[in-house]
């Protein structure tokens, strides 16, 4: 089989850029990463995994009135593709963002991924429907658009998490060639791979530009939980009131453990069919989703339904004590880039307030023959930014994650990244 006469997604840059990287970190298991985006593994080592099993079983037996053999075999048989933890994740939205979304409008997915691509399936009818991304925009979301053969276009962050003149010049070019921008891909909290925070009057005229332009924004809250109490903005979905203008996706993976593979995607929009019949988008996604990955595994979200019910049924709650370690590590990445890569000639970085990533230009190119370099010479590891553009732009650019590290690995990491940079700028 030639690899030429396969999907072109197989050979796309996105999928061969993480490749690389995970190559590249097996190839250097001792080097200091700054590359993953994962949560610190204390966060991972210490969830009891049976007692929150335990905590969801007994929920279902005291609110959902089941018996306890019938709450146990709903962990382990097929389930229902919307879901069986939409009643606590709706509320948890109600607690943290005062949204009133009905446990119909969620659909309980395999991961954040799964919900991008749900949501990519169904918005875009063919090829005059483009998917727009905020770049630098998180991989997985070009990734999917690539695998489902929507055409995408980038709209940069414009450094205040999205360009809106640049977004409506983009819907202008689209009309004028018979197609429309229908959805935009954006992550105002804290964004991967850029740290960019929205702010509310952005958020606003982003809501009002989408209005006006009809386009559906999918808003990514991944990284919103990192944020201090007074940082914290509120979300896309609850500004846009009831309009529908938004489509949140969110996932459990740095709340919870990644392994657990839960995510979920909020699409409360009506849909109206021939009949003048009407259904939540998410009854459409549901759908959808059971040809992809029939449900979500019941075990994943019994888990994540017992950590929400031992913490308050609140994200944010979930969220508090891995937000400080979070924004302790990232504090300590800024003070140290500033105490030893501030000064060094054409290099600058931005200083996000949350979230778990700083992006660093540099006056060379970010390329894999520097990335190769870094990891023999200097023993240190961290992400180009290339593929979380879909232009050239990010050629100059890297990706510092802090989440996964130890203090003391990110004050080494740091030196010695500054050591690379000192040879190379
Ligand atoms: C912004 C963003 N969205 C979604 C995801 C993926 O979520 P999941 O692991 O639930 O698919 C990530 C993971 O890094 C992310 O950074």
């Amino acid at each position: 089989m030639r690899l030429d006469t396969l999907h072109p997604s197989l050979t796309d840059p996105t999928l061969a850029a993480l490749g690389f990287l995970n190559e590249v970190m097996g190839r250097f298991p001792d080097a200091i990463s700054f590359a993953p985006g994962a949560p610190h593994v204390s966060f991972v080592d210490d969830v009891d995994i049976a007692a929150h099993l335990e905590l969801f079983t007994a929920y279902l037996v005291r609110e959902r009135g089941l018996r306890p053999e019938q709450a146990g075999r709903l962990l382990r048989e097929y389930g229902p593709s919307r879901g069986i933890i939409n009643d606590l994740v709706a509320a948890a939205l109600h607690t943290d963002y005062g949204l009133r979304v009905a446990p119909d409008d969620l659909v309980i997915t395999a991961g954040c991924q799964e919900a991008m691509l749900l949501a990519a399936r169904a918005l875009c009818a063919g090829p005059e429907d483009v998917l727009g991304l905020v770049t630098p925009a998180f991989v997985g979301m070009l990734g999917a658009a690539r695998v489902l053969d929507v055409p995408t276009v980038g709209i940069g962050d414009g450094g205040t998490g999205a360009d809106l003149a640049a977004l409506r010049r983009e819907c202008a070019r689209l009309r004028a060639e018979g197609r429309r921008l229908r959805a935009l891909y954006v992550a105002p909290d804290f964004a991967n791979p850029s740290g960019t925070l929205m702010s509310l009057a952005t958020r606003h005229e982003l809501l009002a530009l989408a209005r006006q332009e009809d386009i559906v924004l999918l808003e990514d809250i991944a990284y919103g939980f990192t944020a201090s109490d007074e940082g914290m903005l509120p979300p896309l979905k609850r500004l846009d009131g009831d309009s529908g203008q938004v489509i949140m996706l969110g996932t459990f993976a740095k709340l919870c453990l990644p392994g657990a593979r839960v995510g979920f995607v909020v699409a409360d929009q009506p849909v109206t069919g021939p009949e003048g019949t009407s259904e939540p988008l998410a009854r459409h996604l549901a759908a959808l989703k059971t040809m992809v990955t029939v449900n979500t595994s019941p075990l994943g979200q019994a888990l994540v339904g017992g950590m929400l019910l031992a913490h308050g049924g609140s994200l944010t709650g979930l969220g508090r004590e891995r937000a400080r370690l979070y924004r302790r590590n990232l504090h300590l990445l800024l003070d140290e880039l500033d105490q030893q890569v501030a000064g060094l000639a054409g290099v600058s970085y931005n200083r996000p307030g949350g979230g778990f990533f700083v992006r660093l230009r540099l006056p060379v190119r970010a390329d894999d023959a520097l990335l190769e370099l870094s990891a023999t010479k200097y023993g240190v590891l961290w992400t180009p930014m290339a593929s979380f553009h879909l232009d050239d732009s990010g050629d100059h650019e890297i990706r510092l994650s802090c989440s996964y590290l130890e203090p003391a690995e990110i004050v080494e990491g740091v030196r010695r990244l500054a050591a690379l940079l000192s040879a190379v700028v």
